[in-house]
């Protein structure tokens, strides 16, 4: 609900309130995000000046309240005395914006620039604020666990401006907080970077044309000492796919200034008269309970009001991917083959990644091309397509859109498609990416990935892009209105299709690509070590229906570090669940872990992938209210490990609930020589019994009963491998093994 009271403007959810007034001179000033307060706490909540600090611009003067370099301000101008960093800069103007109106409107108000928009708010109040020549309009969108800001400027005089810099949002909130940024690179994305936030500023960024794996948009504000469970934190992400910025400053007056937006660095526009520009939407959110807390309110907006309606709560495949298993080798007899392969392991969508077009035999050549290989696929995709659904899969299919190899038919007949510059082309992985800020250009991606799709019933498309944008100067917004103008066009009449969005990975990571891809592929790193960092950066923002998670071969291709297949499973459990090597070299006891683990996915699936997600002292949990999954971990185990407590969050005290221990399956051989003390069977390491006796070890499950109290408190765990001797009962887990327990609520006796 959204209410104005003599000036005051309140946005009340269930959660929190935002709250802030238009002071006697016309500034919107900042009162209070967090938990709900009344409106008519206004005046204890609001800065007092007081007599000021000296050394001031003062609006009035004499009056120290009048000082905007000392105010709590939902907005600031720049050269008029607010000294702080402005969200607005017009080239060569001060700006002195003051209110002038408003109004409440039920639900949304829809956006005119072609960026996607966060969909079903109770309501939005438009405020409006001017100078001469210029109106700002700041959105505030009530949304249950969140509110979405934007701001649209519009030149109301008579020349032309020019825009240099427009900010999402600005908010000054009192107190002092740190920064947790998520920063890195391919296959090392999401890592967790703790920043303090004082006089000097703090800025996350991304300056490579997209979101970014180096810095994801999403970041967070913390009040030191707040935990996983309790204290104050702040989350601020952006419904943009493109060059980002957000920066955090503490002032002398103990006020953080926050802002996000479109990135201000090689960004100009000149508004003519009459014409407005309208920012991407920023996303405000917070809890007082802790990073947990947080993450539950991101994770209820993002699942409920930025992914496609269609796909809200809608149980995502299992799937297969033949990239890791085939690279650019195949053929259709050979996915075929892995086709049956996957089917009989229990997959239900086969998805045949990069190489099915053109010249695309290694990343050299193709991109751009539509021409299925007929040499790879001689009867086509629809064929292909055909003989897998016959198998009762689904079929699914890789398209790399906005990119072009020079060695292609596209780029030979249309050389200027390409984005340059004035300088000679820089390669990144062979390829251009194409100028979508030209209709041509977006009308031949829409026309051919149409054609594709509805030919071969695809109920699937991975969405690929592998370079970072370069030449793309002042070009870098409306190449990305230009990517959400082809993506709406190919997919909005398709709903049904699932969109798997990816970019080298975790690249482009971010709310905007979510309108339209319910989840992305997370990261071309799939060793299940680093995806505990991965996912678990992932998880501060973004639900874990959104995050591609992929079981792969081990050793791992960009570690080199074998681990079990049930870690690979266990982590992989907390996402969309697929597989992603080459099928035909599974052993038969491999063949029936993955049976199993997809088995045990798909009766758990809606709570892994939709269950109230928590972080945990040993690892992850998901919840559906009755039916709890904790993952636990290890990484290095050290010699003679300690009790391990397992703390289940959330249960209800007073309810008892069966712990179940899942079968673990461990493999004979990784013992070698230590085999004859730990294993009856007698053989020598290195010899040909061990190979033959390489099978598979399992461990029993076992079943407790504990109450949820105990379970809160937690509880202790089977003891780890010590050294002092071996237990066929409990399973041998050395370095990179894990867990997952079964936790169900018992009716009431
Ligand atoms: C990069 C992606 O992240 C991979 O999963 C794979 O699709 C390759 N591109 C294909 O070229």
């Amino acid at each position: 609900m959204i209410t104005e009271e003599n000036g005051v403007f309140h946005i009340q959810a269930e959660r929190y309130s935002y709250l802030f007034k238009i002071d006697a001179y016309g500034l919107p000033e900042h009162v209070h995000f967090g938990a709900p307060v009344k409106t008519g706490d206004v005046a204890a909540l609001s800065c007092r000046p007081g007599l000021g600090w000296g050394s001031n611009i003062v609006l009035k003067d004499g009056d120290p309240a009048s000082c905007p370099d000392t105010l709590a301000l939902e907005w600031s101008g720049s050269g008029r005395g607010d000294y702080r960093e402005s969200p607005l800069e017009l080239a060569g103007q001060s700006t002195d914006f003051r209110y002038s109106g408003y109004r409440i409107h039920e639900g949304s108000i829809p956006m005119v620039c072609g960026l996607p928009q966060a969909h079903g708010p109770s309501q939005t109040l438009e405020l409006t604020l001017t100078q001469p020549g210029a109106e700002l309009t700041l959105f505030y969108a009530a949304f249950p666990t969140a509110v979405v800001r934007r701001t649209v400027l519009k030149n109301t005089g008579s020349a032309p401006i020019r825009l240099n810099k427009l900010m999402s949002m600005s908010i000054d909130m009192p107190g002092s907080y740190r920064m947790v940024s998520f920063n890195g690179g391919w296959i090392a994305e999401m890592r967790r970077c703790d920043t303090p936030v004082g006089s000097a500023k703090v800025v996350n960024e991304s300056l490579t044309g997209s979101s970014s794996n180096r810095h994801n948009p999403g970041f967070l504000l913390y009040e030191p000492g707040a935990t996983e469970d309790a204290g104050r934190v702040y989350g601020f992400n952006l419904i943009y796919s493109g060059n980002h910025y957000a920066a955090a400053q503490q002032s002398l007056q103990n006020l953080t200034r926050v802002m996000q937006g479109i990135n201000g660095s090689n960004f100009s526009r000149e508004l003519q008269p009459g014409e407005a520009y309208e920012t991407p939407e920023a996303v405000l959110c917070h809890s007082d309970a802790g990073f947990g807390g947080l993450s539950a309110n991101m994770h209820a907006f993002v699942m409920d009001h930025v992914i496609p309606v269609y796909w809200r709560n809608r149980p995502r495949p299992v799937l297969y991917n033949s990239w890791e298993g085939c690279v650019f080798d195949f053929n259709q007899h050979r996915l075929l083959d892995l086709a049956n392969r996957a089917k009989a392991l229990g997959c239900e969508l086969f998805v045949l990644d990069d190489g099915w077009f053109g010249q695309r035999n290694s990343d050299r050549a193709g991109l751009g091309d539509y021409t299925v290989n007929r040499k790879k696929l001689p009867e086509g995709l629809e064929g292909l397509s055909r003989r897998i659904r016959e198998k009762g899969l689904e079929f699914g299919l890789w398209f790399e859109p906005e990119s072009v190899n020079p060695d292609s038919d596209l780029y030979r007949a249309h050389p200027d498609w390409a984005l340059t510059d004035d300088f000679p082309p820089v390669m990144g992985r062979n390829q251009l990416l194409l100028d979508l800020t030209k209709p041509e250009v977006r009308d031949y991606i829409v026309e051919n990935v149409s054609r594709i799709l509805d030919s071969a019933k695809i109920s699937y498309v991975k969405w690929d892009m592998n370079r970072h944008s370069v030449a793309l100067g002042v070009k870098a917004h409306d190449f990305i209105l230009g990517l959400y103008d082809v993506l709406r066009r190919i997919f909005e009449p398709r709903p049904g299709i699932l969109l798997e969005s990816c970019s080298s990975g975790g690249n482009r990571f971010d709310l905007g690509m979510l309108c339209f891809s319910p989840q992305i592929w997370a990261s071309d790193d799939t060793d299940p070590v680093e995806r505990l960092t991965i996912q678990n950066g992932l998880s501060y923002l973004y639900p874990q229906s959104t995050v591609g998670a992929h079981v792969s071969a081990a050793p791992h291709g960009q570690t080199l570090r074998s681990t079990p297949l049930t870690t690979r499973g266990n982590v992989a459990y907390f996402g969309c669940l697929g597989y992603e090597l080459d099928l035909k070299r599974l052993l038969p006891v491999e063949v029936k872990e993955i049976q199993e683990q997809i088995a045990f996915y798909k009766q758990y699936r809606e709570v892994f992938q939709f269950g109230a997600f928590r972080r945990t002292e040993l690892g992850w949990q998901v919840s559906d209210g009755t039916v709890t999954l904790a993952g636990v971990f290890h990484r290095l185990v050290h010699a003679a490990p300690g009790y391990e407590r397992l703390r289940v969050k959330g249960l209800n005290p007073q309810a008892d609930y069966r712990v179940t221990s899942l079968t673990q399956a461990i493999r004979v051989g990784q013992f070698g020589s230590l085999l004859k003390p730990v294993d009856p069977v007698n053989v020598k390491p290195n010899r040909t019994l061990l190979r033959i006796a390489d099978r598979h070890v399992t461990s029993r499950s076992q079943t407790m009963t504990v109450s949820g109290a105990a379970l809160c408190s937690g509880i202790l765990l089977n003891p780890l491998f010590r050294g002092t001797g071996y237990d066929p009962n409990q399973p041998a887990k050395g370095d990179f093994s894990s867990d997952v327990y079964l936790i169900e609520e018992l009716p009431a006796e």
